[in-house]
């Protein structure tokens, strides 16, 4: 079985100091620091805002808000077209994931599809099909007192809800999870590339239905795109739909999962939040500020000296969004949740021109799950006893949830 890459020696030119092994996708300090945001503070408070890991093929580290902020603005210097570590070489006739894996200008033309389509009114048409399913998954377990509300309902919740946006089938819930799961937080390189090329087969055989017999759904509406005044070809829908896919089915699952997490540990906010229902889309902010879910990679366009740091062309980049958003030079106390805290101004979706298109989705996602709940559900707790396990890689990432409370 392949693995990740050997650790790298430390190229010449980088400051001894600035040297750290880091795996991000099962970092030893995971398991250690007791969580991964937890391990990400340690990194926070003892590591520079940019670092060199010497880890998966070495790839320099960036961790403080008002670096990642800057990165993400330069496109110039970090190229989104090659987002794989440990680094591989990106062929020109391989497929792209639309438009993550385009830079500005090319990007724009992209991207303004996917914006028409996930406009905060278009989601927001959603909501009741969002909070019917929300209803059943907490009502089926409320007598049950003990679940792990992992695979109870912060998975299923978000993955239905795609499932039906993109007119999947809901019978193959569990082999799209699994694909998802490998692709993104597998530390194996053939496993997410298998996993990729399933997905590929998958999307594919769902274009060519969709291009035969057209229905309601996203696949459908982004067969009319045209790009340069062009139809769409299969190979830009496939594009799309990787992205999607990927995109859409761990993303929110986790983000719910980690708030869940923080909130059985944490009966007072529970119960402020019951008694003041109002509040719940301003302490939805501030869980997901605390609890970042995703990492996104670079590559370096040219050698530069960046912020004081020797960037070569060819380096890859982390741009460690969980970490920004618990900077305490920006976020007062950032390591606690606040939810009176007044600015909430998380990079948690990401920023610059490749900030989430499908953020309106998880907002409203988030907040119907967390009003469902604390209508429903009594006061709740971690299981005792129970241990967490957790996954980094491009979605962090939480593998159960126990959670038990006072069944009537
Ligand atoms: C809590 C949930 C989510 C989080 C934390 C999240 C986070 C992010 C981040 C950080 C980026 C920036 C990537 C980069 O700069 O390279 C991004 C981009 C993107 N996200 Fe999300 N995402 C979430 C949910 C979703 C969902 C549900 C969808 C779609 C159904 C989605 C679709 C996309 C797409 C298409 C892009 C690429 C945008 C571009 O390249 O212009 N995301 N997301």
């Amino acid at each position: 079985m392949a693995t990740i890459a050997p650790t790298a020696p430390t190229p010449q030119g980088i400051d001894p100091a600035l040297v750290i092994d880091f795996n991000y996708y099962n970092d030893k300090r995971y398991e250690r620091a007791g969580g991964i945001h937890e391990a990400i503070i340690g990194l926070l408070e003892k590591a520079p805002d940019v670092f060199w890991s010497t880890e998966l093929g070495g790839y320099w580290v960036i961790q403080g808000y008002e670096s990642i902020v800057d990165a993400a603005a330069r496109t110039d210097l970090f190229t989104s077209s090659n987002m794989a570590l440990p680094p591989r070489e990106v062929r020109a006739s391989e497929e792209k994931f639309l438009p993550l894996n385009m830079d500005p200008p090319n990007h724009a033309q992209f991207r303004a599809p996917l914006n028409q389509a996930f406009t905060p009114s278009q989601m927001h048409k959603r909501i009741d099909q969002i909070r019917e399913l929300a209803v059943d998954l907490i009502e089926a377990i409320v007598p049950r007192g003990e679940v792990d509300f992992f695979a109870e309902v912060t998975e299923k919740l978000p993955v239905l809800i795609f499932i039906d946006l993109m007119g999947l089938d809901r019978a193959d819930f569990k082999p799209y999870r699994a694909l998802a799961k490998a692709a993104v937080a597998s530390s194996d390189t053939e496993v997410r590339s298998e996993a990729l090329m399933d997905a590929v087969r998958l999307l594919s055989a769902q274009i060519a239905n969709r291009r035969a017999a057209p229905c309601d759904d996203l696949i459908s509406r982004l067969l009319e795109l045209e790009i340069d005044g062009q139809p769409v070809t299969d190979a830009q829908l496939l594009g799309y739909c990787k992205l999607l896919f990927f995109a859409g089915l761990d993303t929110v699952a986790n983000a719910m999962t980690f708030a869940m997490r923080y909130l059985a540990t944490d009966q007072a906010l529970q119960q402020r939040l019951r008694d003041e229902p109002e509040k719940i889309p301003h302490a939805m902010e501030e869980l997901l500020r605390r609890h970042g879910v995703a990492p996104v990679v670079r590559q370096v366009t040219k050698d530069e000296a960046w912020r004081g740091f020797n960037l070569r062309a060819g380096d890859m980049v982390l741009l460690n969004y969980p970490g920004a958003n618990i900077d305490e030079r920006v976020f007062d106390h950032a390591q606690e949740v606040d939810i009176d805290r007044e600015r909430i101004n998380h990079i948690v979706f990401g920023s610059g021109v490749h900030r989430c298109v499908g953020r309106h989705l998880a907002r409203i996602e988030m907040v119907v799950l967390l009003e469902e709940v604390m209508r429903r559900l009594p006061t709740f707790r971690i299981a005792p006893g129970a241990r967490i396990s957790m996954t980094g890689g491009s979605v962090l990432s939480i593998d159960a949830l126990p959670l038990v409370w006072d069944a009537a």
